[in-house]
């Protein structure tokens, strides 16, 4: 199993902070954002991982990453996305260094301590999604359930969400991925959604699902960033 870090994008949400340097490398209490998902996935014995950056700072992240051998990474390789096209259109960079198999795609803002060793050593094929009950749905991806708790569809920050629960930005894809990313349209906001991926998957019933347990959140926005640096200093004293 192989691990892609999504840290592209302009941060737009925290301007003015990320005037001076991409999100992903703002403080999260005493480390940079972004070593929190390498070590959720250098935690589930992935150390071959691709960091794909964007936006003008993303020279900044070889300054802070290095070789990442100090992050227990044996194999550290960077892709840039040129515009801003999307998480579907990130993971889409993966595909030459997934070499057919699998990966597991973390967003470089989700700051979680929960343990995915178990799925990614049992993941065999198909799409595995985690989700987490939260407050406020409608910022996320959102899963509808049937009676019988079966996934029916996702929808990307719906108006009113139809359970409480959010899609987070951690997934494991087999290499059927980047075929029905090639088949994905741009989204309302022109971007390639990672929510129309999951469903491509749901459509063909290989989207499997599992509870995140332990602290999970984005840091996107002030408030969550916010909570994500409260949780990390009290865990850490
Ligand atoms: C993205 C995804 C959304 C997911 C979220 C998790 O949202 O589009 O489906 O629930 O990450 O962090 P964004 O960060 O673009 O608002």
């Amino acid at each position: 199993m192989k691990g892609v870090v999504l840290a592209g994008g302009l941060g737009t949400r925290l301007y003015p902070l990320t005037y001076a340097t991409n999100k992903h490398l703002l403080p999260v209490y005493d480390r940079p954002m972004i070593f929190y998902p390498i070590k959720t996935l250098t935690d589930a014995g992935i150390d071959e991982i691709l960091v794909v950056v964007g936006g003008p700072y993303s020279g900044h992240f070889i300054r802070v990453l290095k070789n990442g051998k100090g992050l227990g990474v044996k194999h550290l390789e960077f892709a840039y996305q040129q515009d801003e096209g999307g998480i579907s259109d990130a993971i889409s960079l993966a595909e030459d260094f997934a070499d057919k198999g699998p990966v597991t795609v973390i967003l470089g803002d989700n700051c979680t301590d929960a343990d995915i060793k178990k799925p990614v050593t049992d993941f065999t094929e198909g799409a595995m999604i985690f989700i987490k009950k939260v407050n406020d749905p409608q910022r996320f991806g959102v899963p509808t359930f049937d009676k019988d708790r079966k996934i029916t569809k996702i929808t990307e920050k719906p108006k009113k969400p139809d359970s409480d629960y959010a899609v987070t930005g951690l997934y494991i894809y087999d290499f059927t991925a980047f075929n029905k990313i090639k088949n994905l349209k741009p989204s309302a906001r022109g971007e390639l959604e990672v929510t129309d991926l999951n469903n491509a998957y749901l459509k063909e019933g290989k989207l499997s699902w599992s509870k995140l347990n332990g602290f999970w959140s984005d840091a996107g926005t002030f408030d969550s960033l916010f909570q994500v640096n409260k949780y990390w200093a009290s865990k850490k004293k």
